[in-house]
C-alpha cells in the first residue's frame, strides 16, 4: 500500500516538470529504489537457505558447500560422503481409478506420492518397500564391497538372516561391555483393526532386543519384556498397545531402566510404563505405568544428560504440546517439575540429541501412520525455551523432504569418532503390515547458519542447522 503511494506521488513529480520538485522526486525515487534492492536481497537469501522448498540442485550444493566450510572435521573423506547431497527421482506411474474405499478413507488430499506410498495395492509399491529377494541387506548376505553399507528402507537382517523387529526403537550405549543395545516394538505379528475404524495395529508381543558392536552387525538378543497372555487387566496383555521403548541405564542403583509408551487399543489410556533389569539384555520386570505430571502421554522418549540426570519427553494434551521434566534419581519415576514447550506445534516422536553444550531435537508432526515433515528444533536449556530450526531433510527430492523420506523420527545417537555427527533413525512405517516398516538410518550433521527467522535472537543467527542427509546406501566412517 505505501510503496504503490509512493510511486504515485513520484509520477505526479515527473509529470509536474517543476524544476522545484526534481530534487525531491530524485530522492524519493532513490529511497523507493533502495528498499527495493533490500527486499530483493532478503528475498533471495531467503531462497537460498529455504532447502525444502522447490530449488535447484546447484542451489542446494552451495547451501551444503556453505555449512562444509564450518565444519573442519568433516574433511575425512568418508565424511565427507555423508554430506553429499544425493538426488533421487521417484517416477510417478500413471493417474487411474482408486477403490471407493481408499478415496472416501481420505477427506484431506495428501501429496500423490503419499497417497501411493499409503496405498499397498500401489504399482511403485517396490520403490517404498523393496522386497525381500532383492533389497535385504545384512550379515547374512554375501554383499561383496557392500558389506558394512546402510540401505534406507532395505529389509535389514540380523546375524540369523531374520529382518529386525525393533520398530519405535532407541540405543543404549553400554559402557561396561562396550556393546550397543538396540531396543524396539517387535512387531512380527499379522496387522489388523482391533474395531471398525480403529487404527492399524499388531498384538503386543513385546520389546526385541539387538546387540552389536559396530551399529551393522545385529544378533537378536530376544525378547526381553513379553506381553501377557492371559491376565486382561494387565498393562502388557497382548490387546493393549506397547510403543517406543527406549532404555536407559543408572549408574547408581546400577539398574536398567525401560520407559515406554503404554496404551489400550483405542489410545485412550495414554501412560507410560517403566519396567527394569539388571541385564540389558533383560528380562525386564514391569513395574507400572502412569499418567505422568496427570497428564496424557503418547509418543515419547527419554534424555540421559551428560550430568546423569534423565529426563522424560512426550507428547501430551492430545499431542499438542510436548511436555518435559526430569526423573527421580533412580529414574523410575517422573519428579513434580514439568514444563509444556512447543505448545500448539502438535509435535510427536521426538527425538533428543546434544551438541556443545546445545539440546537439539527432530519431532514430526502427527498424522497417524503417514509420513510427514520433520523439524528440528534447538534449546539452551533442555527445560526451553525451544527454537524452531526448520526441516533437517536435504536431498532425496522435494516430497522425500516433505515426508522426512517417507518415514518418522524415533532416537538420535551419536556417529562414533565424528564430533558433530550423528546417526538419525527413523521408522518407515508400513500401516498395511506393520512388522514389515522400515529402518531409516541416515546421517545427521549440525552446522551452518539455521533457515528459519528466529522467535527469540532478535535476527542473529544463534543457533547451528541441523541436517539430515538422504542416501540410498552409505556407511560409517
Ligand atoms: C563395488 O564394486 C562394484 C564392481 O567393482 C562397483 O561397481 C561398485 O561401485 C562398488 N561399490 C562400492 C560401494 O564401492
Ligand atoms: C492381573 O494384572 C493386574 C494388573 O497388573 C494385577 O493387579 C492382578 O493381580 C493380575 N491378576 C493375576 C491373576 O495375575
Ligand atoms: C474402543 O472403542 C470401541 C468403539 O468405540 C469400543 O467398542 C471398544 O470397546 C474400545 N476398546 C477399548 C480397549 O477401550
Amino acid at each position: 500500500m505505501s510503496g504503490s503511494s509512493a510511486s504515485a506521488a513520484g509520477l505526479r513529480g515527473f509529470s509536474g516538470g517543476g524544476c522545484r520538485y526534481s530534487l525531491l522526486t530524485i530522492i524519493i525515487w532513490t529511497v523507493v529504489g533502495f528498499f527495493l534492492v533490500v527486499h530483493l536481497v532478503s528475498l533471495y537469501s531467503r531462497k537460498d537457505n529455504n532447502i525444502h522448498d522447490d530449488v535447484s540442485s546447484s542451489d542446494q550444493l552451495q547451501v551444503v558447500h556453505q555449512h562444509q566450510h564450518q565444519h573442519l572435521h568433516l574433511h575425512h573423506p568418508v565424511v565427507h560422503q555423508l554430506v553429499r547431497v544425493e538426488e533421487e527421482i521417484l517416477r510417478m506411474p500413471p493417474p487411474r481409478k482408486r477403490s471407493p474405499r481408499t478415496s472416501k478413507r481420505r477427506s484431506r488430499k495428501p501429496i500423490p506420492l503419499v497417497e501411493e506410498f499409503l496405498d499397498d495395492k500401489s504399482p511403485i509399491r517396490h520403490l517404498f518397500f523393496p522386497g525381500l529377494k532383492t533389497a535385504a541387506f545384512g550379515p547374512t548376505k554375501d554383499m561383496g564391497n557392500e558389506t558394512s553399507y546402510y540401505f534406507p528402507g532395505k529389509i535389514w537382517m540380523d546375524t540369523e538372516g531374520n529382518p529386525i523387529q525393533a520398530h519405535g526403537g532407541g540405543i543404549l550405549l553400554d559402557e561396561k561391555s562396550n556393546t550397543y543395545y538396540w531396543y524396539g516394538e517387535y512387531k512380527d505379528g499379522p496387522t489388523y483393526h482391533a474395531h471398525k475404524r480403529g487404527p492399524a495395529r499388531v498384538d503386543i508381543i513385546g520389546v526385541g532386543c539387538y546387540s552389536s558392536k559396530d551399529l551393522w552387525t545385529w544378533k537378536n538378543e530376544g525378547i526381553v519384556l513379553g506381553a501377557e497372555e492371559t491376565n486382561k487387566t494387565h498393562d502388557l496383555h497382548k490387546s493393549n498397545v506397547l510403543e517406543r521403548p527406549k532404555v536407559i541405564y543408572s549408574e547408581k542403583t546400577q539398574k536398567y531402566v525401560m520407559w515406554m509408551h503404554i496404551d489400550d487399543a483405542n489410545y485412550t489410556k495414554a501412560s507410560v510404563g517403566v519396567a527394569i533389569s539388571d541385564n540389558p539384555t533383560g528380562p525386564f520386570e514391569y513395574l507400572y505405568s502412569k499418567r505422568p505430571h496427570g497428564f496424557d502421554s503418547r509418543d515419547m522418549t527419554v534424555f540421559k544428560d551428560d550430568d546423569g540426570v534423565a529426563y522424560l519427553i512426550y507428547s501430551s494434551e492430545v499431542n499438542s504440546v510436548l511436555h518435559i521434566g526430569p526423573l527421580t534419581e533412580d529414574y523410575l519415576d517422573v519428579t513434580p517439575v514439568m514444563k509444556r514447550v512447543m505448545v500448539g506445534q502438535h509435535r510427536e516422536a521426538p527425538s533428543i540429541f546434544k551438541h556443545q553444550k546445545v539440546y537439539y531435537m527432530v519431532t514430526s508432526w502427527c498424522t497417524g501412520w503417514a509420513p510427514n515433515e520433520a523439524l528440528a528444533h534447538a534449546a539452551e536449556s533442555i527445560m526451553g525455551p525451544w527454537e524452531k530450526l526448520g526441516n533437517p531433510c536435504i536431498g532425496g527430492n522435494k516430497v522425500f523432504r516433505l515426508t522426512t523420506f517417507f518415514a518418522q523420527s524415533t532416537y538420535v545417537i551419536p556417529l562414533p569418532g565424528v564430533p558433530g555427527a550423528f546417526i538419525f533413525m527413523a521408522d518407515r512405517w508400513n500401516p498395511a503390515d506393520l512388522r514389515d516398516s522400515r529402518y531409516v538410518w541416515l546421517p545427521l550433521v549440525i552446522g551452518g547458519p539455521a533457515d528459519q527467522p528466529l522467535e527469540y535472537n532478535f535476527g542473529f543467527p544463534m543457533w547451528s542447522r541441523v541436517s539430515i542427509y538422504w542416501h540410498s546406501k552409505w556407511r560409517l566412517p
